[in-house]
C-alpha cells in the first residue's frame, strides 16, 4: 500500500502562526497536493513568540510547582455547536514574553528559513523576526490560509466509520466577536493536523518551601520573566532574579542599570557565559531553600536576604496542550513527569496518531529545524516521501531508547544538542524522509546545512564567553563577538 492510500490526507489544519506554522504552511502549500490548508491562530496576526505585547495583561497568580494542566485547563465547550456564549475570561497565556531590549541570540543565517534571510543580522531586534514571519506567509501566498483570532479549544479524533477507513480530526474553535461581545464557537473537520503551538507561553515557577505563603503575604512581590518589559519599574528596588539561562542572564544584566545594587541572581547551574565571578553589579546566590514567614529568603548555603522588594522567576515555561481531548483520544498527549511527548518519533511524528504531526517542540536550531520537520510531514502525507518511517516497533524502540539514555545522562528528551552531532543526525533523518520534490517542482526541498551556516553557529556568539573574546567584529556599536568555535549552540536557544 502506498503512503497516499494509507494517509488519504487532503485537508490539513496547522495550529499556530509562529515560525513553525509559517514554514509548515509553506511546505504543505508547495506540495500542490492538499485541497484545504488552514492555519488557526489565536492572535490577530502571525508572528508567534515574536509578537510584542507592550502591556502584558496582569500576571495570573503564581502557583509554585503547578503544571499547565492546573493553570491552563480546557475551557467548557458549549453544547450544540455552532453557537455563541459569553466571552471566556479564562487566562489562555496568549501574550508573549518579548521585552523591549530583546534581540535574537542565534545568527540570522541559521535562524531564518533557507529561502529568505532576515532583513539584517547576525543578531536582530525582536521586531525583525516578527516582520519576517508575517512576510513569510505573504511571500509564500499562504496568508489566505490564516484563520486569525481563533483558538483551538478541542482536538478530538473521529474514528473511521468503516473497517480499513482512516480517522479524521474534529476541531472545536472559538473566536471572540468584539462587535457583539460574544465568543463564537464552531467545529471543523480535517484529515490531518500539525501542532505548531510553541512552548513558551505558560510560565513555570518551581515549588519552593514557603513560596506560596510568601506570595500571599507579599502580593505582587513575586513575578515571572514573562511579564518583564523593561528595568524601569524596578528603579532603586532590591531585586532577586532566579534562573541563569537566557532570561535570567538578560534580566539580571539589564536590571543593574536601574535597580538597587547589587542585583541578586540565584543560580542552580553556571551558564556558558559565566566567568569565575559575577559581572559588576550582580551578586550570585545559590538556590533558595525556603521563603520564611518573616519575608526573609534562606539560601542553600545558609545565607539570608532580608529586604528583597521583587523576586523575578526566570525559570522558563512548560508546553501546554489544553485542547487535547483525553477522553476522545484515549490518552494524555504529554508526559510532564518525563518531560516529553507520548508516543512520538523523531520529535515530529506521533506513532499511534499517524495523521497528527508536531513542529517546533525540540529545543534545537529553531526556525531552520522547523523547516526540515515541516517538509518531511508535507511529503509524507502527500505520499511523496523518499524514505518511509520505520515500522511501529522501531519507532517505539527509538522513543524507549532515547527516554532511557536521556534519563541516564540527566538530559531532556526533546533537547537536540549541536555539539555532539545530534542536530545533524536529527535533521539528516528528516532530510532523508522528505527527499526531493517532484520533477515538476512540487514540494519544498530540505536545505543543505551548509558550511557558512555551520561556521556562523560555531563562531558567532551574541555574548562574549569569559576568556574567549578572540576578536570583536564591526564597529564599536556592534554587540556580537567572534569566538573560537565548538561550544554547544543549545545554550543559546
Ligand atoms: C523570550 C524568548 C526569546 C527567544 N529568543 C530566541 C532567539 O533569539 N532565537 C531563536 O532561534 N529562538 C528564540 N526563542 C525561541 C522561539 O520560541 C522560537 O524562535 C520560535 O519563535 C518558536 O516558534 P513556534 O512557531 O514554534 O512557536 P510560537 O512562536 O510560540 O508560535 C506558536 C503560535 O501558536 C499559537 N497558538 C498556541 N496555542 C494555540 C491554540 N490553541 N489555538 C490557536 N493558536 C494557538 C500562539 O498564539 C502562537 O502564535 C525565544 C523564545 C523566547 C520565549
Ligand atoms: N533572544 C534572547 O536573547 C533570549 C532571551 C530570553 C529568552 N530566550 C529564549 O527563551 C527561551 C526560554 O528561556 P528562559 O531563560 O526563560 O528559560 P529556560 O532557558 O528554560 O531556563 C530556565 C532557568 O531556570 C532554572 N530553573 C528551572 N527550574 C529550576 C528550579 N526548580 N530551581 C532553580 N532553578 C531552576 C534553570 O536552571 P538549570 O539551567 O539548572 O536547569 C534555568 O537557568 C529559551 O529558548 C531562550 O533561549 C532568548
Amino acid at each position: 500500500m502506498s503512503n497516499k492510500e494509507k494517509f488519504q490526507v487532503k485537508s490539513v489544519a496547522i495550529i499556530g502562526a509562529g515560525a513553525a506554522g509559517a514554514v509548515t504552511a509553506a511546505a504543505f502549500h508547495a506540495e500542490k497536493y492538499y485541497e484545504r490548508i488552514r492555519v488557526i491562530e489565536r492572535r490577530e496576526s502571525a508572528g508567534g513568540t515574536w509578537i510584542y505585547d507592550a502591556d502584558p495583561s496582569p500576571a495570573p497568580p503564581i502557583q509554585p510547582g503547578a503544571l499547565p494542566k492546573d493553570v491552563d485547563p480546557p475551557l467548557t465547550i458549549p453544547t450544540n455547536l455552532p453557537s455563541t456564549a459569553s466571552p471566556s475570561q479564562q487566562e489562555r497565556y496568549s501574550q508573549t514574553p518579548i521585552y523591549n531590549s530583546l534581540t535574537t541570540n542565534v545568527p540570522d543565517i541559521a535562524m531564518s528559513f533557507s529561502d529568505r534571510r532576515f532583513a539584517y543580522g547576525p543578531f536582530a531586534p525582536h521586531y525583525i523576526p516578527r516582520q519576517y514571519i508575517e512576510n513569510y506567509f505573504s511571500s509564500h501566498k499562504t496568508d489566505s490560509f490564516l484563520v486569525l483570532g481563533t483558538t483551538l479549544e478541542d482536538l478530538s479524533q473521529i474514528p473511521a466509520t468503516e473497517p480499513g477507513g482512516v480517522n479524521r480530526w474534529r476541531l472545536t474553535l472559538r473566536r471572540h466577536d468584539s462587535a457583539r461581545n460574544v465568543d463564537v464557537w464552531w467545529e471543523e473537520e480535517f484529515d490531518a493536523v500539525v501542532l505548531a503551538t510553541g512552548h513558551y507561553s505558560v510560565p513555570y515557577v518551581p515549588y519552593v518551601k514557603g513560596l506560596a505563603s510568601y506570595i500571599q503575604t507579599f502580593p505582587n512581590r513575586v513575578v515571572h520573566s514573562k511579564n518583564y518589559r523593561s528595568p524601569l519599574p524596578y528603579t532603586d528596588r532590591k531585586v532577586l532574579v532566579i534562573g541563569n539561562s537566557a532570561s535570567g542572564h538578560d534580566l539580571a544584566t539589564e536590571l543593574t542599570t536601574t535597580a538597587s545594587l547589587p542585583v541578586y541572581q540565584s543560580r542552580r547551574s553556571p551558564s556558558r557565559w559565566d566567568g569565575p565571578s559575577p559581572p559588576p553589579g550582580i551578586a550570585w546566590k545559590p538556590t533558595i531553600s525556603e521563603f520564611l514567614p518573616s519575608g526573609s529568603i534562606l539560601f542553600s548555603d545558609g545565607s539570608l536576604l532580608t529586604d528583597i522588594d521583587t523576586v523575578i522567576y526566570c525559570t522558563g515555561y512548560q508546553p501546554s496542550f489544553p485542547f487535547w481531548n483525553v477522553h476522545a483520544n484515549g490518552r494524555e498527549f504529554y508526559d510532564y513527569r518525563a518531560g516529553r511527548l507520548i508516543n512520538s518519533y523523531w520529535h515530529t511524528f506521533i506513532w499511534d496518531f499517524p495523521t497528527l504531526g508536531i513542529v517546533g517542540l525540540p529545543r534545537a536550531l529553531t526556525f531552520r529545524s522547523f523547516e526540515y520537520q515541516a517538509i518531511a510531514l508535507a511529503r509524507l502525507w502527500a505520499g511523496r516521501n523518499s524514505k518511509g518511517l520505520p515500522n511501529l516497533a522501531k519507532q517505539e524502540e527509538w522513543e524507549r531508547e532515547r527516554a532511557e539514555r536521556t534519563r541516564r545522562e540527566g538530559k531532556k528528551f526533546h533537547d537536540v544538542p549541536w555539539g555532539n552531532g545530534e542536530t545533524h543526525e536529527w535533521l539528516g533523518g528528516l532530510f532523508e524522509i522528505a527527499g526531493l520534490g517532484t520533477l515538476k517542482g512540487e514540494g519544498m526541498i530540505p536545505p543543505a546545512l551548509g558550511a557558512d551556516l555551520v561556521w556562523a553557529i560555531e563562531n558567532l556568539k551574541k555574548y562574549p564567553e569569559p576568556g574567549k573574546e578572540v576578536g570583536k567584529e564591526g564597529d564599536s556599536e556592534d554587540e556580537w563577538v567572534l569566538v573560537e568555535g565548538g561550544k554547544d549552540l543549545l545554550a543559546y536557544i
